[in-house]
């Protein structure tokens, strides 16, 4: 059963409100620079929103891969459909599901994508990591899982801490839940990088062999 999420009334907005320039941005883009992903890749974006992962994407996978988005709200994929139709993207396909219950296979074939990906999704997730079981399933053996997600901030900046807060509570984050804890265990070779003063948080693994 497909999930509610507070991302139906606000998804035309999102693009706007969400800080992507000033704070969010970096974050997508260290991981996708973590991920380096060759020509030709297969891409799995959990929790892809309206697509801003999209372009950094698509300037290391080229026409020749793809991008598989998966949201649980309709209106957040109608926002991804024209930002990819407008941009000339036929190799984006978008699947409307809850990644917490949805099955690896029903995603394309099992163990096809090269890489996933999940940027500020799986915090809103109650049950995260069946999402990122889920993400690690669909991804053949080498290939790498990415996670970005949010924190408190640390050090200096942890005086930003109620302003991390609020944001994370208005887009129904938990700032809590640090759902790249298991990727040490789950996966092999995990870099990170943590940005914006530690709010930012970056795991980039690789899927072991079977
Ligand atoms: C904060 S937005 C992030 C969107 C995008 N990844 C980005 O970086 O801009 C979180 C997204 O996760 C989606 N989402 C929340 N719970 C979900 C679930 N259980 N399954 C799939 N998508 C979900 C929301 O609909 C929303 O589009």
């Amino acid at each position: 059963m497909k999930r509610p999420t507070p991302y139906t009334a606000s998804a035309q907005l999102y693009d706007v409100i969400s800080f992507e320039w000033p704070v969010y941005r970096a974050g997508r883009a260290a991981a996708i620079d973590l991920l380096s992903l060759p020509t030709g890749s297969h891409v799995l974006d959990i929790g892809c929103g309206t697509g801003l992962n999209f372009s950094l994407l698509q300037q290391q996978i080229g026409p020749s891969g793809s991008i598989t988005g998966v949201d649980a709200s309709a209106q957040m994929l109608d926002q991804a459909r024209r930002r990819s139709d407008s941009a000339g993207w036929s190799n984006v396909t978008l699947i409307e599901a809850d990644a917490t219950t949805v099955d690896a296979a029903e995603l394309g074939d099992e163990r096809r994508f090269d890489a996933a990906i999940a940027t500020y999704a799986l915090s809103l997730m109650a049950e995260w990591e069946s999402a990122l079981n889920t993400m690690i399933a669909a991804t053949r053996p080498g290939g790498d899982v990415a996670v970005v997600d949010m924190q408190k901030p640390t050090g200096a900046a942890a005086v930003w801490t109620p302003l991390a807060r609020l944001a994370c509570r208005l887009g129904g984050s938990d700032i809590d839940a640090h759902p790249w804890t298991t990727m040490t265990r789950q996966l092999t070779e995990v870099r990170s990088a943590s940005v914006r003063g530690g709010h930012i948080q970056v795991r980039v693994g690789s899927v072991l062999p079977d």
